[in-house]
């Protein structure tokens, strides 16, 4: 074969570096194919506003039909995002028998067990590195490099703009609000931030991550999720003084046939590798029975990253098309026919360390009535910081716990806001400072 055709749908951030990068590397990638990769088409609804490179007008289609009814196209990209149209384009597309490359999380995460489905029984292969850790090989690394492995656990940073912004408060102190302004500037928020900042973003690559390290299908409406938007600056510093960094942490653990699968703003020790991944970075800590510990760093998001992870995804598939061969790792690491709903541990069940803000007015016996409610709810609390005496108006407590169970935490919690002398709902931030 002397070329393999393909065509991109969506000529946005990623879309328009995908198209630079063939460009900068197109040489290297056809010594390293064997043969030539000619991006043929490209559609997009705004085929007008300059993107900074040359690009052949006659490549040029508001029609995404052009592409995937196009016989001598092989592979489609879709990098449009979103929900519709790309489902339909994309399962038109596997009709036509057209490889998919997709970095559309959100479409993955919410239509997986209709596409992935559709796309074994066409005998055509989804690749999809792109859509969870932007650059990071972490689709590979779990569908091939740990296949042998029972993932004991994985804990990610999967959303830069989250981590952006924890950083930013941290270390420079910035409010929440400008700093969620500087990361939609920089171009790795999403179009709406509060997939971002809400970690729905988050949940769609958990979903992708869950579906790959336990070969389950997954809802994505069953994984518990928190966001970033109640951490404030004093429960960093108070992090700060415990030892700890705050990171929007995606965990799945492995229960015995069950899986924890959680999202939630979490504080781990600061010397851990995870504690420093800053900024926009994402990171995965994979633990495998076999491999042990497994670390993960690299860019999560943005043009040329992200565009990179495609073309891991682009040449696979040629390379698969130059073989004669599809669906050689099957999609989602194992077959669909054989994929089962996965097992998740409720969340009443989980078992972790606990920082607790309460917000009280400073008064003989607060403490030991907050600590009386803990101790009836079998929470045994590890410390505890009283900072400055108010006069008369609220201040913070905040005490750690040892490990406590999740549904005795919020029914203690239930008890202490209702109390007088509390003036605020407590703030509740995770700690997992146990990690390997
Ligand atoms: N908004 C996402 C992030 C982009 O901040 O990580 C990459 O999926």
């Amino acid at each position: 074969m002397d070329k393999i055709n393909i065509g991109l749908i969506g000529l946005g951030n990623i879309g328009t570096g995908v198209v630079k990068l063939l460009k900068q590397n197109e040489d290297l990638i056809a010594q390293k194919l064997g043969t030539k990769l000619v991006l043929k088409k490209i559609a997009d609804i705004d085929i007008k506003t300059p993107r900074g490179l040359k690009i052949n007008k006659n490549l040029l289609t508001t029609n995404a039909h052009e592409i995937i009814n196009d016989k001598d196209i092989s592979i489609v990209i879709e990098l449009m995002g979103g929900y519709e149209p790309a489902r339909t384009f994309v399962l038109e597309a596997i009709a036509q028998g057209k490889h998919i490359v997709t970095a559309n999380k959100a479409l993955l995460a919410t239509y997986g067990n209709q596409i992935f489905p559709a796309a074994q029984k066409k005998a055509v292969d989804i690749g999809f590195e792109a859509s969870v850790g932007g650059t990071i090989p972490i689709i590979k690394t779990l569908k091939e490099s740990l296949v042998a492995n029972k993932i004991n656990s994985i804990m990610g940073i999967m959303n830069g703009t989250c981590n952006f912004i924890l950083t930013k408060m941290t270390d420079e102190g910035n409010m929440f609000d400008e700093v969620l302004k500087e990361a939609q500037k920089l171009g790795f928020a999403e179009a709406d931030p509060a997939f971002d900042i809400e970690g729905t973003d988050t949940a769609h690559k958990m979903a992708i991550i869950l579906s790959l390290a336990y070969g389950k299908k997954v809802n994505l409406k069953d994984i518990y999720l928190e966001g970033i938007t109640k951490i404030s600056r004093d429960d960093i510093a108070f992090a700060r003084e415990l030892g700890y960094r705050i990171k929007l942490l995606a965990i799945a653990m492995l229960k015995n046939d069950a899986v924890e699968a959680r999202i939630h703003p979490t504080m781990i020790s600061s010397g851990h590798l995870l504690a420093n991944v800053n900024r926009n970075y994402n990171a995965f800590h994979i633990v495998g029975d076999a491999s042990g510990p497994v670390f993960l760093f690299g860019q999560g998001a943005g043009m040329m990253p992200t565009a990179s992870a495609v073309f891991s995804d682009i040449i696979d598939t040629a390379r698969n098309i130059l073989k004669g061969i599809t669906c050689r790792v099957p999609l989602r690491s194992i077959s669909e026919t054989a994929m089962t709903p996965i097992k998740l541990v409720p969340m009443d069940d989980i078992e972790t360390k606990y920082y607790f803000r309460f917000s009280v007015l400073d008064r003989p016996g607060v403490l030991s009535k907050i600590s009386g409610i803990l101790g009836e709810n079998n929470i045994s609390i590890a410390t505890v910081i009283q900072k400055a005496r108010g006069e008369g108006g609220a201040v913070p407590i905040v005490m750690t716990t040892y490990k406590a169970q999740e549904k005795n935490v919020r029914q203690a919690l239930k008890k202490i806001d209702k109390l007088n002398m509390v003036q605020d709902k407590t703030i509740i931030i995770r700690i997992e400072d146990e990690l390997n």
